[in-house]
């Protein structure tokens, strides 16, 4: 994907409302861990409404390059899995593109498989810790060899009798957890990991629904959660929701120009993933979930939303795991509000695809906008209409562009992105549907 020229593209303020019905791609957690878990199972899963961008087909290829046979029916993805511990030696290098989630989720699947693989990314993924995984999946007997700073690319030669793990997740992240649950899957007894506040469930759930014996428990502000080993993992049906994550670049830009008016059907709304929408309730944004459902064993519901005259917010830290790949948006929504905002407890930010508290700050500066890191805060001094008129650095990741060019949709002055080709990571077509509903982007 480095390889490939950049995508300079900009956005400006629209003349008219941005209006409509739409619906988002599916979910980029659970897409991922669809295909993992119906790789691991036995016999085949069907998959609706996968999210077709660029981070997990590169977990299909990988599954695929794994054992697993994955093909295409008609919208829907099938997965004939291998069983637990029945994936087969990759035959080369597991390339995971862009994505983080693909890469620490995948170590913990490989470090419970008695044969030996190697993982890279691109330069962005190249430069993300990996210490967060390969630390804990030590304990089942992996042996592991990284480039300096453990990053990738990763040697992983998985165990013969991997043991379970018992870990206490030091920051709070769902894919550490997922990587030792999915570690745990092909180790005999008992695996426990806790967690110090409560991040996404999608893997806890997901194993359930594949016949798994995953106990979950409160642990302080935190829980527990412990998963029974070599279960037979049973294929399952899954019914991907569209992703919150991808449903709040239309909904932001909808808050923030005068007139909007959108829905946003089909939305996933677990409750760990929907801090963005409690936060801009806080902000005084006039949003509506309607005709709320569970589907597949997730909550989802359509958003109704109205353009609203937000004010400034105060995010406490301990929200931040349900909303943690928002804070780009959310800050843009905080750049075009009344007041000054106090974003809290951003450091796990800083090993984003980029280093998105900086990149965050730049951008809003980019647009004028007055901004402060004190700590792990984000400090932004709001107004109704920043001026705008800046080039912002989006260093291959995929939310700050779509954040950006949603910012240009409420400045003065056009806001411009020197690249946006990774927008097809988790969003795939999003230009076309941000114009659908009205939105000015264009190629500069
Ligand atoms: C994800 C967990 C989060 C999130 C990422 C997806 C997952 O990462 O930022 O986009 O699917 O488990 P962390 O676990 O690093 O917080």
């Amino acid at each position: 994907m480095e390889t490939q020229p950049a995508r300079p593209l900009a956005a400006r303020r629209p003349s008219t409302p941005l209006a409509g019905e739409i619906a988002v791609p599916g979910d980029k957690s659970i897409s991922h861990r669809a295909l993992m878990f119906g790789a691991l199972a036995v016999g085949q899963t069907r998959i609706t409404g996968l999210l077709e961008g660029e981070d997990v087909l590169r977990t299909a290829a990988a599954m695929r390059a794994l054992g697993a046979e994955i093909t295409r029916d008609g919208g829907d993805w099938l997965v004939s899995g291998r069983g637990i511990g029945g994936l087969t030696p990759p035959e080369d290098v597991l390339d995971m593109g862009n994505s983080g989630t693909a890469a620490r989720l995948l170590a913990g699947i490989l470090a419970t498989h008695d044969f030996s693989s190697v993982m890279t990314g691109d330069a962005s993924l190249r430069k993300r810790p990996m210490g967060r995984v390969i630390e804990p999946l030590k304990a089942s007997g992996a042996v592991f060899t990284a480039r300096e700073g453990n990053r990738l690319p990763l040697t992983i030669q998985g165990a013969r009798d991997a043991l379970p793990i018992t870990y206490r997740l030091p920051v709070a992240s769902a894919q550490v957890k997922s990587a030792i649950l999915l570690a745990g899957l092909n180790a005999r007894g008992i695996t426990e990991v806790e967690e110090p506040e409560p991040t996404r469930d999608h893997s806890e759930n997901m194993l359930t629904h594949f016949g798994a014996q995953v106990k979950v428990t409160q642990a302080g502000r935190g829980r527990m959660i412990r998963l029974t080993g070599q279960p037979e993992l049973r294929a399952a049906d899954v019914v991907v929701p569209g992703d919150p994550s991808s449903a709040a670049f239309p909904l932001v830009a909808g808050l923030l120009v005068a007139g909007s008016k959108l829905v946003i059907n089909g939305v996933g709304l677990n409750p760990l993933r929907t801090g963005l929408f409690d936060t801009l309730r806080e902000m005084g944004a006039e949003l509506e979930i309607r005709d709320f459902r569970i589907q597949g064993g997730e909550n989802v519901g359509d958003i109704h939303v109205e353009h609203t005259a937000l004010v400034a917010v105060d995010v406490p830290a301990g929200r931040a795991p349900s909303m943690i790949d928002e804070y780009p948006v959310l800050a843009v929504a905080c750049a075009c509000a009344r007041g000054v905002s106090r974003l809290r407890g951003l450091s796990e930010l800083r090993v984003k695809e980029s280093d998105r508290l900086a990149a965050t700050a730049a951008m809003l500066r980019a647009g004028g906008v007055r901004v402060e890191i004190e700590g792990d805060d984000l400090i932004i001094h709001g107004s109704t209409q920043p001026a705008g008129g800046g080039l912002v650095e989006t260093h291959m990741d995929h939310r700050l562009a779509m954040s950006a060019l949603v910012f240009g949709q409420a400045t003065r002055e056009p806001m411009r992105i020197d690249d946006a080709s990774f927008i097809d990571t988790s969003f795939p077509g999003f230009v076309a549907l941000m114009r659908r509903l009205g939105a000015d982007i264009s190629v500069p």
